[in-house]
């Protein structure tokens, strides 16, 4: 345990805390709102993650604390429901209660948060934050652990008790996250095949455009009826199962019943499902060339038929894909803000960064931030 961080723990309780556990934030890299319509999605999990410091309390409340900021909640087990309306602290209420309504038995914990995910960036630290919850919830009370499980829960959590309507993709790729894999994962099933991540001479940067977004607030939840609106137009004629399983061609046979929007955002879910199944070919022959060219297609259409990037996001996709060594890039997350995902060739990355900075600031007036990233495990501890 980190020491500088048992003490902080130490000042915020008044006790030694006895476990330390970790989940972790995550990068999509293609299959873009895609979770929520049932198709496959291609995360990873990160290095940045949600760690808690834990200790059982005797009591029957979850206490809670963080080292960023200066908040503190205690939440009652016996009585999970009360606190949609935290600051602070809803997410882990969220999650004590789908714990307790999915039948467990907890006991009381004193928990401190430390998060290296960046807040509102779109690299899910809502996700590492409720998965670290239910595992040090689990672990704390003896129950067993089953991470697929673990990730269901916390979703839950999110949709029932955040108010934000998300898919599964952020908290099962935090909760199932393996170093040096990309996971192939099918929403619709809730399964995923590990894909080792090879990328050679090339590592993934991430620029977070420092335009904060919070999904309640965003068109998120709108985007989600658009696509809902979309499948159930289809189905007076047709019986998928979900809006990912139309192949394009039937979304263009019902271009005019739809109209020009809904028509767009169902376009964007066909050929975005289409580009996932050719990522991962590309990705599994090795051909990463092939694999960069899907990035920047995902990107224009999220731009011009989901209509989700927004200037930063846009003006950071422009900066990279013109940089030499760069051979993909794209927005990764929900968008309306948060960061982007680029292939660049190793010994070009400072290069990379530089330029796409300065270039960056200059159409927009932020300044961007860049993190190398390498796949690792989703839960530690
Ligand atoms: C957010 C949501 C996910 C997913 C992405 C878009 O991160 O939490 O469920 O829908 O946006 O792919």
């Amino acid at each position: 345990m980190e020491q500088n961080l048992v003490n902080v723990f130490k000042q915020k309780f008044n006790a030694e805390p006895t476990y330390t556990y970790s989940a972790a934030g995550r990068v999509n890299l293609i299959g873009e709102h895609i979770d929520y319509c049932g198709g496959k999605v291609l995360p990873c999990a990160l290095s940045l993650k949600c760690t808690v410091l834990v200790r059982k309390n005797g009591t029957n409340f979850m206490r809670i604390a963080a080292t960023t900021i200066d908040a503190t909640a205690e939440i009652d087990l016996t009585n999970t429901e009360n606190y949609k309306d935290l600051k602070w602290g809803n997410y882990q209420a969220g999650v004590a209660n789908e714990l307790v309504k999915a039948g467990y038995n907890l006991v009381g914990v004193d928990i401190l948060y430390h998060c290296t995910v960046p807040f509102g960036s779109g690299l899910s630290s809502s996700a590492a934050i409720e998965v670290a919850t239910a595992y040090a919830l689990l672990k704390t009370s003896d129950n067993k652990i089953d991470k697929r499980e673990i990730s269901i829960i916390a979703k839950n959590a999110e949709n029932n008790y955040c108010g934000v309507n998300c898919g599964i993709m952020d908290q099962f790729a935090s909760a199932n996250g393996q170093k040096g894999k990309a996971m192939l994962l099918d929403c619709q099933e809730i399964t995923c095949e590990q894909i080792p991540l090879e990328l050679g001479d090339y590592a993934l940067v991430l620029a977070n455009c420092k335009k904060p977004h919070d999904l309640r607030e965003s068109k998120y939840n709108e985007r989600r009826e658009e696509t809902e609106k979309a499948l159930s137009i289809i189905s007076k004629k047709y019986n998928y199962k979900n809006l990912s399983s139309v192949p394009f061609s039937v979304v263009e046979e019902f271009k005019d019943q739809l109209g020009e929007v809904v028509y767009k955002r169902a376009k964007h879910v066909a050929t975005e499902s289409q580009r996932v199944n050719s990522a991962v070919d590309y990705l599994k022959s090795g051909d990463l060339i092939s694999f960069g060219q899907l990035m920047i297609q995902s990107h224009l259409s999220l731009k011009d038929d989901y209509e989700v990037t927004g200037k930063e996001l846009d003006a950071l996709f422009f900066a990279a894909k013109d940089q030499q060594g760069c051979i993909g890039t794209r927005m990764t997350g929900a968008g309306f803000g948060g960061c982007t995902v680029s292939l660049v060739k190793k010994d070009l990355i400072n290069k990379f960064i530089e330029n796409v900075k300065s270039e960056y600031k200059e159409k927009t007036g932020y300044t961007a931030e860049f993190y190398v990233a390498e796949p690792e495990e989703g839960i530690i501890g």
